[in-house]
C-alpha cells in the first residue's frame, strides 16, 4: 500500500488539500517534527502532510530538525516523499513561476545535521550512495503529470542549497552558477540525503520564485517577492501534487 508524505515549503505551510484531515503528534529519537502530521487522502491514496517550517512558519532554515522529520515519515510507514520547495532561479530560462523536478543537488549547508550515521556500529563503515539523490520514477509521475497540465516547467535542474536565512551575495550567486547550480534554495538538500540513506524514494518539485542577485538587470531578491511569486502560483503546484499522487495508484 502506498501512503505519500508531502514535505510543505514556504507557502505552502497548510493547504486545504487534505479533506477531513486528522492530526496526529510523532515522537522521534531525534525529537519532534517540524509540525504534526495531517493525515487523510487524496483519490484513495493514503497522505500526510508534514510543514517543512512549521504550521506558522516559525522555523528558519537552520533549525528545522531534518532528521525528526524523515525518521517520523519512516516510523508513519510512508513509501514515497513529494517535497515542494521555492528557489531563486540561476538561470534566465527558468522564468518565475516555472516549475522544476529537481534532479541533483549540491549542499552548501554549514550548520546542519546532515546524516543519520552518528558513529560506525561494531566497525562497519557506512558510507551511503548520492550519485542520484532524487528518486527517478517518482520524479517522472510529476513530469507526466505535468505534461498533461500543460504546466511551466523543467524537467531537471540542479539546486545549490545554502544554510540562509540570508540570500546570497552576488559573488556567491555567480559562484554558484559557475558550479553548474540552475536554481538556489534553503532546504532541500539535508532532507533529500536523509531521505536517501532511510531508503525512501523521494521527489521535489522546485517553484522558480525570484532570479536570486547574479542578473543585475534587476533588483535583487527580496523574501516578500518570494511568497508573493509563490502564493501566485501555488494553485499549480498543488494540482500537480493531487494529480501526481492519483496517478501513483494506477
Ligand atoms: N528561496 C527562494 N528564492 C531563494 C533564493 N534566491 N535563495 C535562496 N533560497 C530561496
Amino acid at each position: 500500500m502506498k501512503k505519500i508524505a508531502i514535505i510543505g515549503g514556504s507557502g505552502l505551510e497548510d493547504p486545504a488539500i487534505l479533506k477531513e484531515a486528522t492530526e496526529v503528534n510523532v515522537e522521534t529519537p531525534y525529537g519532534a517534527p517540524s509540525s504534526s502530521f495531517k493525515c487523510g487522502k487524496i483519490g484513495g491514496v493514503d497522505v500526510v502532510l508534514l510543514s517543512r517550517h512549521g504550521r506558522d512558519h516559525s522555523i528558519p532554515p537552520t533549525d528545522v530538525n531534518n532528521r525528526a522529520n524523515i525518521w517520523a515519515i519512516k516510523e508513519w510507514g510512508c513509501s514515497h516523499i513529494l517535497a515542494t520547495t521555492a528557489c531563486g532561479s540561476l538561470r534566465l530560462e527558468i522564468g518565475r513561476g516555472e516549475l522544476v523536478m529537481l534532479d541533483q543537488f549540491i549542499d552548501f549547508t554549514r550548520f546542519r545535521k546532515t546524516s543519520f550515521i552518528d558513529k560506525f556500529e561494531d566497525g562497519k563503515l557506512n558510507h551511503p550512495a548520492m550519485s542520484d539523490p532524487f528518486n527517478w520514477k517518482l520524479r517522472h509521475k510529476l513530469i507526466e503529470n505535468a505534461e498533461e497540465m500543460d504546466l511551466g516547467f523543467h524537467k531537471s535542474g540542479t539546486v545549490i542549497t545554502i544554510e540562509g536565512p540570508r540570500f546570497s551575495t552576488r559573488a556567491e550567486s555567480n559562484m554558484f552558477r559557475a558550479w553548474g547550480a540552475d536554481v538556489i534554495n534553503m532546504s532541500t538538500a539535508p532532507e533529500c540525503a536523509l531521505a536517501n540513506e532511510l531508503e525512501i524514494p523521494y521527489a521535489a518539485v522546485a517553484m522558480s520564485t525570484d532570479y536570486d542577485c547574479w542578473n543585475v538587470d534587476e533588483a535583487p531578491v527580496t523574501w516578500e517577492e518570494v511568497l508573493k511569486v509563490f502564493n501566485e502560483n501555488v494553485k499549480h503546484v498543488i494540482a500537480l501534487l493531487q494529480n501526481t499522487i492519483i496517478s501513483l495508484q494506477k
